[in-house]
Order: C-alpha cells, then sequence, then structure tokens
C-alpha cells in the first residue's frame, strides 16, 4: 500500500512540473505578449538585467547611515565603510519591477541573504533607506550593510517574487504547473481562476497579497502598512460585501495587464454598479475620494482597497 501510494506520489509529481512561460507562448500569444509587460513578469531580476538599471544613480550616489557609515556603489557592489574599513556587498538580486521601489538581495553566506540597506526609489530617482531599516541601529559595518535573513526566511521574498524556477510572477503563478496541459496540447485542463468565486480570488491572489483575516478585529486597520494588502481590504468593503460575489479583484484588474492608471478604467467600474450616487460625488475619478491614496512611507503609496465614504483627510478606515 505504502508503495503504491510512493509510486503515485511521483507520477504526480512528474505530471506537476513547471516548463516556464516560454512554452505557453506558441499557443496563448495574447496572454504571453501583454503578460510580459506586467509588473508581475518583472518583480524580480538579476540585478544586471534589471529594466530600470540604467536610471541607477550609482555613479554619484554617496549616502549616510548613523552613526558613522558612508555608502557608495562601484558599479553593481554597494561599498559600506567607517572611516577606517570598507564591507564590498555585490547587489545580486534586484526585488521589485520598479514602478515604486527596487531592493536588492544576495547571499551572505551558506546560511544568509542580506537585503540591503539601500533600496532605489523610482519616484525620486535615488536611493535611500528600505522600509523598516531606518530605525535600526547597526553596530558594525555587517550590521551597516543591511539586515540578515535566514535562508528559510528569504526563501519566502523568492516565493512570492518569482515562479518555479523563473524569475518574476509568471503564468504557474497562477495556473500552477503546465507540463502535463501543454504536452496535452491543451486537452489536459489547467486550473483557470476565471472558474473562482470572487471570495475564492481573494485568498487566491491573497497567497501573495494577503489573503482576508479570518477575524477582522485582529487586524491593525490604523497601520498604514496594512494597506498594501489588497484583499484583507477590499473584502471589507461593502461594495464587496453586499454585491454577493460580483466584485472581485478581476473587476478592476486584468490578469494578463500592467496596471491601469488612468481614472477612466475604473471609474467604468463604479458606474456599471452605482448608475446614481449622490450630488457630492465628483462626476469623475471616483477612487481618488473612495478609494484614496495612504503612503506609510513616502514616496511608496497604494490605493485602499476598502472602497468608501472617507471624511477630509482621513484615508485608513472609511466613515461607515
Ligand atoms: C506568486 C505571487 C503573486 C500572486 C499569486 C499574485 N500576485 Fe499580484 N503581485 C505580486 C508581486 C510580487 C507584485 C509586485 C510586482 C512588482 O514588482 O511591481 C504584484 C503586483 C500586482 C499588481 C500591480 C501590477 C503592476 O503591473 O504594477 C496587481 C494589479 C496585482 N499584483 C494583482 C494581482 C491579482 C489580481 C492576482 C490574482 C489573480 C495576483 N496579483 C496574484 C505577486 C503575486
Ligand atoms: C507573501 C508574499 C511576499 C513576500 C514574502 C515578499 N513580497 Fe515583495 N511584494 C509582494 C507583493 C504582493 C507586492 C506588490 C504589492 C506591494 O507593493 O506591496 C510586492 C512588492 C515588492 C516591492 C515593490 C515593487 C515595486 O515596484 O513597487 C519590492 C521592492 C519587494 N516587494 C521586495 C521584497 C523583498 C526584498 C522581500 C523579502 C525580504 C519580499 N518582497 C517579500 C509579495 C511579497
Ligand atoms: C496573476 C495571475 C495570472 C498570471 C500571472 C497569468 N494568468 Fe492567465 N489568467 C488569470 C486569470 C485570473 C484568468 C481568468 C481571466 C478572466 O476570465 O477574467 C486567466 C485566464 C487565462 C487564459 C484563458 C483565456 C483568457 O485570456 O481569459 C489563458 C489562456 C491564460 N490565462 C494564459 C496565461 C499565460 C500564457 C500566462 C503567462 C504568460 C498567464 N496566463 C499568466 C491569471 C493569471
Ligand atoms: C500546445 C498548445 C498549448 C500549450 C503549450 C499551452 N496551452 Fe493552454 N490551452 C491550449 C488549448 C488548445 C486550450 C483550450 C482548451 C479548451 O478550450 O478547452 C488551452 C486552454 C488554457 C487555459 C484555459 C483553461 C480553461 O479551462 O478555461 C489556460 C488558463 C491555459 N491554457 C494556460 C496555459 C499555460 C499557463 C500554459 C503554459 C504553462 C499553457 N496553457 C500551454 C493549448 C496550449
Ligand atoms: C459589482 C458592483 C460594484 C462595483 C463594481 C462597485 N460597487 Fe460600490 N457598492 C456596491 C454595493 C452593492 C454597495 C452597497 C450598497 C448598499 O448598501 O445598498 C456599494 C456601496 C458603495 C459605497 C457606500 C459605502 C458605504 O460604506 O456606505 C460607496 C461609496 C461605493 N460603493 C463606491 C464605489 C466606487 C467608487 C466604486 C469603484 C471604485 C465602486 N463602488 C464599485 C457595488 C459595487
Ligand atoms: C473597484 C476596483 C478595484 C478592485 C475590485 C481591486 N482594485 Fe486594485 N486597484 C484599484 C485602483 C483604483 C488602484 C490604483 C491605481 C493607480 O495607482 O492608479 C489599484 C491598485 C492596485 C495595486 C497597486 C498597488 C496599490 O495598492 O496601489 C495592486 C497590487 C492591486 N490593486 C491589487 C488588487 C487585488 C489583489 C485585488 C483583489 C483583492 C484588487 N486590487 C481589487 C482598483 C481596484
Ligand atoms: C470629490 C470626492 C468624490 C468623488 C470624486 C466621488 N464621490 Fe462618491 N461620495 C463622496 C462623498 C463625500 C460621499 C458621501 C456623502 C453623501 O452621501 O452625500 C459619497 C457617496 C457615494 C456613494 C454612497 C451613496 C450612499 O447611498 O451611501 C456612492 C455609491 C458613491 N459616492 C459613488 C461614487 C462614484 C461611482 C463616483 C465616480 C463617478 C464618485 N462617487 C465620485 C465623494 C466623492
Amino acid at each position: 500500500m505504502v508503495r503504491l501510494l510512493l509510486v503515485l506520489a511521483c507520477t504526480l509529481n512528474a505530471a506537476d512540473s513547471f516548463i516556464g512561460s516560454a512554452a505557453c507562448a506558441p499557443c496563448h500569444k495574447r496572454q504571453f505578449d501583454s503578460q510580459s509587460k506586467t509588473g508581475h513578469a518583472h518583480a524580480l531580476a538579476k540585478s544586471a538585467d534589471h529594466a530600470q538599471r540604467a536610471q541607477w544613480p550609482l555613479a554619484t550616489t554617496e549616502a549616510r547611515r548613523a552613526p558613522n557609515f558612508r555608502f557608495r556603489f562601484d558599479s553593481l557592489t554597494a561599498r559600506i565603510d567607517n572611516g577606517a574599513d570598507v564591507l564590498a556587498v555585490p547587489m545580486e538580486w534586484a526585488f521589485g519591477a520598479g514602478a515604486q521601489a527596487v531592493t536588492f538581495v544576495s547571499k551572505a553566506d551558506d546560511k544568509h541573504h542580506i537585503e540591503h540597506y539601500l533600496t532605489y526609489y523610482s519616484k525620486l530617482r535615488s536611493f535611500g533607506p528600505t522600509p523598516g531599516q531606518s530605525k535600526l541601529k547597526p553596530a558594525n559595518l555587517a550590521e551597516a550593510a543591511g539586515l540578515l535573513y535566514r535562508n528559510a526566511d528569504s526563501q519566502a521574498c523568492f516565493d512570492c517574487h518569482s515562479t518555479g524556477n523563473e524569475l518574476g510572477v509568471r503564468c504557474e503563478a497562477c495556473h500552477g504547473p503546465g507540463a502535463t496541459h501543454a504536452a496535452s496540447a491543451g486537452k489536459t485542463s489547467i486550473i483557470n481562476p476565471a472558474k473562482m468565486t470572487a471570495g475564492a480570488l481573494n485568498d487566491y491572489c491573497g497567497k501573495c497579497h494577503r489573503p482576508p483575516a479570518s477575524d477582522p478585529a485582529k487586524i491593525d486597520w490604523n497601520f498604514a502598512w496594512n494597506v498594501r494588502h489588497q484583499p484583507v481590504y477590499l473584502s471589507q468593503s461593502k461594495c464587496f460585501i453586499k454585491s454577493e460575489g460580483k466584485l472581485s479583484c478581476l473587476t478592476c484588474h486584468g490578469p494578463h495587464e500592467p496596471l491601469a492608471q488612468q481614472a477612466a478604467h475604473y471609474d467604468a467600474k463604479c458606474v456599471s454598479c452605482h448608475q446614481t450616487k449622490p450630488k457630492s460625488c465628483g462626476p469623475t475619478n471616483c477612487a481618488n475620494c473612495h478609494m484614496p491614496q495612504v503612503s506609510p512611507e513616502p514616496p511608496l503609496r497604494f490605493a485602499n482597497h476598502w472602497i468608501g465614504v472617507y471624511k477630509g483627510g482621513a484615508a485608513l478606515r472609511p466613515l461607515r
């Protein structure tokens, strides 16, 4: 019995292998071409291959970190000195497509990865402290260089920003391993999230974007960083709850399209359910008032997916 199970497990394993997005392209060219332009596809790169690399002001950056550390770059190596010694840390991996930011991660030793202290902020076109690191007090060069993660923990960065052995969030991150489907020329099925309910999609996208809380009372709604977890917030909105399954991530975001930034794109979605609205509403840019931008740490900003009525200035929790 045990042996039979093992054989089954092996067959399943072989059937379930990742083949990479390039293998989907011949049959799904439209989805491939479009998905290749998204933030998802570029969520992780070797630093040398990052699309924004030419914009990084490597040669001219000189940054300080208290009490006495200085940062410079020598091509794609960070050089940290304290006036006496220099520590050189190569910038191996670049996390983030760079719509907002790119954070560098490198192997430190056999047991650890280091998240570099300096992150590139696209809107500022400059380097600044990586979120969460500016309040730490480094005692030596190694601590100044960045934050050490045990491999088991840093693996999480890679899990959310890559797909099998492929860099970035590609086809099989959402559709599951596709070897069998491809080998059968599409006759064997593959996961299609189109068939999921709105609630299931919150969890599905929430694998990486964070799923709704089982107990909303446990979420600190006043902590601005939480706003980046869209499924958590969307699940609280009356639009989501009262539309009974008609509102999901896919209502507003094409899964193979780059993030739409035109207000008109989203207005059309709101108006499809809200033919009438109070006089106090402006005619356009619904999201501006009802999904306000929250900046947990400038210049980063996130749209509050708890769609609601916000009182002037408040952006974390709606009035009702
Ligand atoms: C495997 C993890 C993962 C899954 C699953 C996932 N995402 Fe993402 N998503 C990310 C990461 C990482 C980013 C940041 C990409 C970057 O670097 O800009 C992102 C960014 C986005 C963006 C901004 C994209 C852009 O082009 O700037 C949208 C919109 C989005 N995700 C929606 C979704 C939706 C909807 C789903 C479910 C159908 C989903 N995501 C599933 C990891 C994931
Ligand atoms: C649980 C999944 C998850 C883990 C773990 C994770 N990320 Fe992300 N990351 C995301 C998602 C989803 C986004 C897009 C939404 C956002 O910006 O918060 C993102 C966005 C980013 C961005 C901003 C991209 C941009 O262009 O704006 C950077 C940089 C980043 N992650 C770096 C990291 C690093 C470094 C680690 C490990 C220390 C890490 N992430 C771990 C899911 C994850
Ligand atoms: C962020 C998650 C995500 C990623 C990454 C992703 N898809 Fe999809 N895909 C979806 C969702 C969700 C649907 C259902 C869309 C709908 O019905 O609105 C879908 C639908 C499809 C379909 C059915 C036809 C269609 O367009 O609705 C095909 C084919 C497909 N995806 C292929 C791909 C290929 C090829 C890639 C990689 C190049 C890819 N997908 C990457 C989430 C994703
Ligand atoms: C040799 C051609 C071929 C390759 C390679 C291929 N597909 Fe398909 N795929 C098809 C065909 C044909 C269909 C339509 C099947 C149908 O309509 O029932 C399909 C349907 C799909 C669907 C919709 C499934 C549904 O039940 O709605 C998704 C999603 C999908 N493919 C994703 C992928 C992904 C991801 C890859 C790469 C890992 C891939 N395909 C590789 C031929 C292919
Ligand atoms: C799938 C349909 C649907 C979509 C799309 C939708 N909503 Fe809603 N929305 C609803 C429903 C249903 C309610 C609850 C109405 C009620 O309580 O009778 C609601 C409630 C609201 C409320 C009142 C919230 C409260 O807490 O009292 C506002 C404001 C609102 N929506 C704005 C928007 C905006 C802005 C958009 C676009 C960004 C949008 N909605 C998209 C269905 C939707
Ligand atoms: C009612 C429309 C609507 C729905 C539903 C919706 N979004 Fe968004 N989303 C927006 C708007 C508006 C923006 C801001 C776009 C911009 O920056 O111009 C946005 C931005 C984003 C971003 C970029 C980072 C940020 O927070 O600004 C991500 C990632 C994202 N959405 C993921 C999701 C996920 C995952 C779901 C499902 C849980 C979802 N969205 C559901 C309207 C929506
Ligand atoms: C300038 C800010 C602003 C803009 C832009 C705006 N609204 Fe509103 N909206 C409000 C305010 C304030 C309220 C609550 C006051 C009230 O009920 O009269 C409200 C209330 C609502 C409600 C709740 C009505 C109810 O019965 O509780 C809905 C639905 C709504 N807006 C939809 C929209 C849609 C759709 C758009 C885009 C076409 C939009 N709003 C644009 C400020 C705005």
